[in-house]
C-alpha cells in the first residue's frame, strides 16, 4: 500500500524534471539574457556595469553682478511682479510658500530662477533652506538676473 502511494508521488516528480531536461539549447532562439532594444536600455546596462560614469558637478565661484540704484529699482518690479505669490514682499523674511532669500549666494540665485532647482554643486558652507521642489522655473528672466540679484543684495 505504501510502495504505491509513494510511487504515484515520485513518478510524476521524475517525469516533470526529465521534461525540463528537454529543452534544446542549440535551437533555442531566444537568450537567456535579453539584449537590450534601446539605446536608453543599453546606457542603462552599461551604467550599471560600471561604463558610464556620470562626472559630479564641480562648484565653479562667479563674481555676482554689480548693484546699482538703476538695477535695485528695476529688481524690485521684477521681483514684485513675479516672486511674492511665493516669497515674502520682504525677501528678509519667509513668505506663504517661499523661504526668505536675501542672504542666497548668487550662483544660488541664479540657477535657481532660471530653472526653478537648487545648483547640483553648491557654493562651500551653503545650504538649501528647503528640500522641496516647489518652485517653478523662470527662463526668461535670464536677463534680468542682475536686477533681481540688486535688488535682494540691497537687503542684506
Ligand atoms: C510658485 C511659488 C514660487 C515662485 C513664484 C517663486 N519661488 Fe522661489 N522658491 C519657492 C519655494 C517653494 C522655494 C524653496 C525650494 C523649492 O521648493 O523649490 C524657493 C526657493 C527660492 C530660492 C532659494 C532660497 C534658499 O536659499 O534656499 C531663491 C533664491 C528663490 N526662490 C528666488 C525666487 C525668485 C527671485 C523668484 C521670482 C523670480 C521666485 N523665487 C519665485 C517658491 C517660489
Amino acid at each position: 500500500m505504501k510502495k504505491i502511494f509513494l510511487g504515484g508521488l515520485l513518478a510524476p516528480l521524475l517525469i516533470s524534471c526529465s521534461a525540463e531536461q528537454k529543452v534544446d539549447y542549440r535551437t533555442r532562439t531566444t537568450s537567456p539574457v535579453p539584449a537590450p532594444t534601446t539605446i536608453e536600455a543599453r546606457d542603462a546596462a552599461q551604467a550599471n556595469a560600471g561604463g558610464v560614469k556620470k562626472e559630479a558637478a564641480v562648484f565653479v565661484a562667479e563674481a555676482p553682478p554689480e548693484v546699482t540704484p538703476e538695477l535695485v529699482a528695476h529688481g524690485k518690479l521684477i521681483y514684485e511682479a513675479n516672486c511674492i505669490s511665493c516669497h515674502n514682499k520682504n525677501p528678509n523674511e519667509k513668505g506663504s510658500i517661499g523661504p526668505a532669500q536675501a542672504g542666497t549666494p548668487w550662483e544660488v540665485v541664479k540657477v535657481k530662477v532660471v530653472t526653478g532647482r537648487y545648483p547640483e554643486a553648491l557654493p562651500p558652507g551653503y545650504v538649501p533652506q528647503r528640500t522641496t521642489k516647489a518652485m517653478r522655473a523662470f527662463p526668461k528672466l535670464e536677463g534680468e538676473l542682475p536686477a533681481i540679484w540688486a535688488y535682494l543684495k540691497s537687503f542684506r
